[in-house]
């Protein structure tokens, strides 16, 4: 069948994150609550939901769960949020055995708290842990944590447009080990954050650095699983484009440095003159973003041809000279989506003034997430 851009054939992933979940009443029993004794005093609970930046201050409460080799998952508890115990021989300090993942809580207007494709995520957490070494976390803890941790620090779910409670699941190798191979002791744990725009300057167009010098990921490596070595690889070409004055460095394929991947940890997508739009396909190089995933299909279902493809980055700069490609956007959960405004390397330097069509991109996904608009495909997901 021709690839129209318009047929929508589910990724794995995308199948095992629509598959229904029990109601969050059924899953909150599994972790077991220890209150915190001096829960944030209302004053200083104010003036944190007063001046929400991202991720830097977190709300009362964590989930922790053990896993053991032979035991499986156990332990599962919430407690006071705080510093945790390691052994400086655990093997995640050393070999980085460890996935994370990212969604939000989003308050609606009648005061209720849902997130959004929590399916989705566990789905992807748990093809991380495999790639890996890490053993799966079931659907339940996953989703459990989640609402254990929002219902204990609902306060904390903010309600202004543009905020959310920023929700951090991770798991990592707590084995104190120096031997190299997966650890039998696994620690998961998810912490919360109130959150506003990830950008300082919130919806305001951002500007790229191609990087040809440095890859984040290469051919069969874990390009694909949310690990904190693909981030940690990032960070100094991430400097060395802030050092040039950008706000985001993106990276090319390493096997021929020359296709577009995705950013440090955001997916691209390109915005044609003719209404088509593109984004990078997945080779395995690349993190299959719930954002990406949520846009390509509404986008189609909307009528608009979105293809997967390899996408040159030397045809892509010609095309926005010319005027055939007129946006491009950035998304990711932390970041929603952010028009690319500026994109340069080495060889070129191309400014992208049109912001439009992202713009009804945000406001369709926001409207979802908020519940200002109906939600078609059941992602959404109530917690209180
Ligand atoms: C997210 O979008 O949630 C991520 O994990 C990416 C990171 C840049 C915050």
């Amino acid at each position: 069948m021709a690839n129209d851009g318009l047929q929508h054939t589910a990724t794995d992933l995308e199948e095992r994150g629509g598959l229904a979940l029990p109601p969050a009443a059924e899953l909150r029993g599994r972790f077991c609550i220890q209150p915190h004794p001096n829960p944030t005093p209302e004053t200083e609970w104010k003036q944190v939901m007063s001046e929400l930046k991202f991720g830097t201050r977190f709300s009362d409460h964590m989930a922790v769960a053990t896993w053991t080799s032979g035991t499986g998952w156990h332990d599962r508890q919430v407690r006071p949020f705080g510093p945790i115990e390691l052994s400086p021989a655990a093997a995640v300090l050393h070999y980085g055995q460890e996935v994370f993942e990212g969604l939000k809580a989003y308050r609606h207007a009648d005061g209720s708290v849902w997130t959004f494709r929590p399916a989705f995520n566990a789905a992807r957490f748990n093809a991380s842990a495999r790639r890996m070494g890490l053993p799966e976390l079931p659907v339940e803890d996953f989703v459990g944590s989640i609402v254990s941790v929002v219902q204990a620090d609902e306060r904390f779910v903010p309600r202004d447009p543009g905020t959310s409670l920023y929700l951090r699941p991770f798991m990592f190798a707590s084995e104190p080990f120096l031997g190299v191979r997966p650890a039998r002791e696994i620690t998961y744990m998810m912490i919360a954050s109130p959150v506003g725009p990830y950008f300082a300057n919130g919806l305001a167009p951002v500007s790229i650095w191609v990087t040809r010098k440095y890859h984040r990921a290469g051919p069969g490596g874990t390009g694909a699983a949310k690990t904190g070595g693909n981030y940690a690889s990032s960070l100094l070409p991430q400097e060395v484009a802030a050092e040039r004055g950008f706000d985001q460095v993106c990276f090319l394929d390493a096997a021929t440095n020359s296709n577009l991947e995705e950013l440090g940890g955001m997916n691209v997508f390109i915005v044609r003159s003719d209404g088509r739009v593109q984004t990078p396909r997945l080779t395995g190089t690349i993190l299959e973003g719930g954002t990406r995933s949520a846009i390509i299909r509404m986008l189609r279902d909307h009528g608009t041809p979105v293809t997967e493809e390899t996408i040159a980055i030397d045809r892509l700069i010609a095309d926005i000279a010319t005027g055939d490609v007129v946006e491009m956007f950035a998304c990711g959960t932390a970041a929603v989506v952010t028009p690319i405004g500026h994109l340069a390397s080495d060889d070129f330097d191309v400014k992208l003034p049109q912001t439009e069509f992202t713009q009804t991109v945000y406001d369709r996904l926001v409207s979802i997430q908020n519940g200002l608009a109906p939600d078609p495909y059941g992602w959404t997901y109530r917690i209180v």
